[in-house]
């Protein structure tokens, strides 16, 4: 390891995420008695310019008067370009004391999360509240991603970052109008086999950009999560997408409808196997240590010392959803 140690943000269960319109407030209690586990009322991208004022009170009123139960409640801020930014957190974060994270759009700069950093510290301590307020970051433009691994270190808040495919998409002027999944001009033509026949290979268009932020995330102890899938009529192609997210390190996936949310937790719980396997793992090793040997064979593929830390890994997952 190197000598640099890697503090770990709060652990939090962020397997799914649920965003949640603040101007839709006929919503909040079928989310709030969902088995999601971090949910989002929005008050940027789903809400109206005209609707904003009217979308922090009834925000307001929800954190304060519904029972959340053990969700982790975020309110994703409008940016901070914006004139709304700046009430939506002294209004929300100096009236709802049950907030536990602020999801910052858009953002492009460490200096971004510095500036939010600063006022949500002043609100903190003016109203003596003990929770300290996390941030969860959405890397969704060009600038955004250019800067993630400053933006990653800025603040002792930062708990995750999210992969907001719709807006990254126009921001690099993708040729695409989906939100998620793949795109059939991304793809690679075998070369002729032998009777001239080839074959379209799709490719992930996002692979790079998601496994940059996970990279980030990780060399920084956060969370990294995956974005909106827009079809919410294709579980399957979610199911697809989460599943690509989970095996390069996503932690969760955003669920932009709740039929989503069984999706998400689904994929991002680790199988009953996955889970037998790593600690059959475990436990070969610590019989080969005391044999005095560094690697062995597990059902006839090599297991040394970096398996057990990826069993740990699995095996840590299973036990923070069993404690949940
Ligand atoms: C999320 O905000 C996205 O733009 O995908
Ligand atoms: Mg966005």
């Amino acid at each position: 390891m190197s000598f640099h140690p890697i503090e770990q943000a709060p652990a939090r269960l962020n397997r799914s995420e649920l965003a949640v319109p603040g101007s839709q407030p006929q919503m909040f209690e079928k989310a709030a008695d969902s088995d999601v586990d971090v949910i989002f009322l929005d008050l940027e991208d789903a809400v109206a310019p005209d609707e904003k004022a009217q979308a922090r009170k009834n925000i307001i009123k929800a954190l304060n008067e519904i029972d959340w139960g053990k969700k982790s409640m975020s309110i994703r801020i409008n940016g901070l370009d914006t004139h709304y930014m700046y009430r939506d957190v002294v209004d929300i974060v100096e009236q709802a004391e049950r907030l536990d994270l602020i999801m910052i759009p858009k953002v492009g700069t460490a200096a971004d999360v510095y500036a939010i950093d600063m006022l949500v510290t002043q609100i903190e301590e003016a109203k003596g509240y003990k929770k300290r307020i996390g941030f969860e970051h959405i890397i969704e433009t060009a600038l955004g991603m250019q800067n993630v691994h400053e933006i990653a270190a800025a603040s002792k808040r930062n708990e995750s970052m999210h992969f907001g495919v719709a807006d990254y998409a126009a921001s690099m002027r993708a040729r695409t109008t989906v939100i998620g999944g793949v795109n059939e001009n991304y793809a690679v033509l075998t070369d002729p086999d032998s009777e001239g026949k080839r074959e379209t290979h799709w490719g992930d268009m996002w692979h790079y950009a998601i496994s940059r932020m996970v990279v980030a995330c990780r060399a920084n102890g956060l969370r990294p999560i995956d974005g909106p899938f827009g079809d919410f009529s294709d579980p399957d192609g979610y199911r697809a997408a989460a599943y690509r997210a989970a095996v390069i390190g996503c932690e969760g996936k955003w669920a932009i409808h709740p039929s989503q949310i069984a999706l998400a937790n689904e994929v991002m719980s680790p199988s009953d196997d996955e889970i037998d396997r790593a600690q059959r793992i475990i436990k070969a090793m610590a019989e080969a240590e005391a044999a005095g040997k560094g690697a062995v064979s597990l059902d006839g593929r090599l297991i040394d010392y970096a398996s057990i830390r990826q069993a740990e890994v699995l095996v840590e997952k299973a036990k923070q959803i069993a404690d949940a």
